[in-house]
């Protein structure tokens, strides 16, 4: 006897949905920082399909829930979530943002090696189910989080990328459009180098402005103000060099943790790579044998997003201190990466 159907009297098939959307996206971590990655690559229509990769499964449900309620406002979204990495199958971007924080008293090395560990556990999984993805890795330190997570991943270099200092020159070109009166958008400027103080032994003091380069509609301001960002500039800008240094720091001592600004960021990477926009981004790369960088690590410049990934890297003329920083902060990496055990 058949079985009365609604569905069946409403819809007459013609043929079946096509199930792979083509534009999935993987978040592993559902914190404050993956959560507001999904939310901004949903709402501003970067991806509609979402899946979310977590160890806390009551929470993971609880945001995957959140979402869904809200998917009558977004276009036929697709959002998944499970513990087990077969969810995650036939992703185009892998997002990374898992981590553990500092104990009190654990040395940096302690907590890389023990976010070493968690990559060593989420990278074979996602290699697994998405063998074609690029991997976009956000977690901290995020400069050699991305190196373990490529050296795991057996992955091209192209294809598993950090977050790196795309955040930082957002930061960078906020402070400048406030000093300028103008918006972030027409403000050019660039942060290189390390994300944050990986080794403890920085405190970022290698996230390099790129001051030399500071412009906006092609005016380099070091052009108009020979001082900018120096010890002599009388305006103070290099008082927004700071800001961005301390950027993170505030915001997490103000509300906990950062999140916002970091989902819009990586947002925009993943429309790079999903509607190969070819843009270019301050992200981290392996940088040997740019500026004369002779370690094996990870740092960010600007590079050239699109859909296969990594394309091309931008070399800047960076003046003589700006590339020693660049190199030493290469060469304190590579010291970090000889302690983790792989
Ligand atoms: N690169 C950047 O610019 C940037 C900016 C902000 C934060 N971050 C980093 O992003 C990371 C996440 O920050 P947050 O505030 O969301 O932290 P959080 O503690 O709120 O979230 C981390 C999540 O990871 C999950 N997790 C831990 N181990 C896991 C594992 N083995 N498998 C799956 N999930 C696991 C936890 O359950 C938790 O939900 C941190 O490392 C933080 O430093 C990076």
């Amino acid at each position: 006897m058949n079985k009365f159907s609604t569905k069946d009297t409403l819809l007459t098939s013609v043929q079946s949905p096509i199930e792979n959307s083509g534009n999935k996206v993987t978040v592993v971590g559902v914190g404050a920082v993956g959560m507001a990655c999904a939310f901004s690559i949903l709402t501003k229509g970067v991806s509609n399909d979402i899946a979310l990769v977590d160890c806390v499964a009551d929470k993971l449900q609880g945001e995957m829930l959140d979402l869904q309620h809200g998917s009558g406002f977004i276009e036929n979204a697709r959002i998944v979530a499970s513990t087990d990495y077969a969810v995650t199958a036939g992703s185009r971007i892998c997002i990374v943002t898992a981590g553990v924080r500092q104990r009190e008293g654990e040395s940096r090395l302690d907590l890389v090696q023990r976010n070493a560990d968690i990559m060593k556990q989420i990278i074979p999984q996602l290699v697994k189910y998405s063998p074609n993805a690029i991997l976009l890795i956000v977690s901290n330190p995020v400069d050699i989080l991305t190196h373990i997570a490529w050296k795991i991943s057996g992955l091209p270099k192209t294809r598993v990328i950090g977050s790196g200092t795309n955040l930082d020159s957002s930061r960078f070109r906020f402070l400048m459009s406030q000093k300028l009166g103008i918006a972030p958008t027409s403000c050019h400027g660039w942060i290189i180098g390390e994300h944050g103080d990986s080794s403890g032994k920085t405190h970022n003091g290698n996230k390099i402005a790129v001051w030399s380069g500071a412009n906006v509609a092609g005016v380099r301001l070091q052009a108009l103000n020979p001082s900018l960002g120096s010890k002599n500039d009388s305006e103070g800008w290099g008082e927004l060099h700071k800001k961005v240094v301390d950027g993170a720091y505030e915001v997490i001592k103000l509300k906990g943790y950062t999140s916002w600004a970091i989902g819009l960021s990586v947002s925009a990477l993943c429309k790079a790579i999903l509607k190969n926009t070819r843009t270019v981004h301050a992200v981290s790369v392996l940088v040997e044998g740019f500026h004369d960088v002779k370690e094996e690590v990870f740092l960010s410049l600007p590079a050239v997003l699109g859909e296969n990934g990594l394309t091309d890297v931008i070399i800047q003329p960076l003046e003589d201190s700006e590339k020693a920083k660049l190199q030493k902060s290469a060469q304190i990496m590579s010291e970090v990466l000889k302690g983790v055990k792989l």
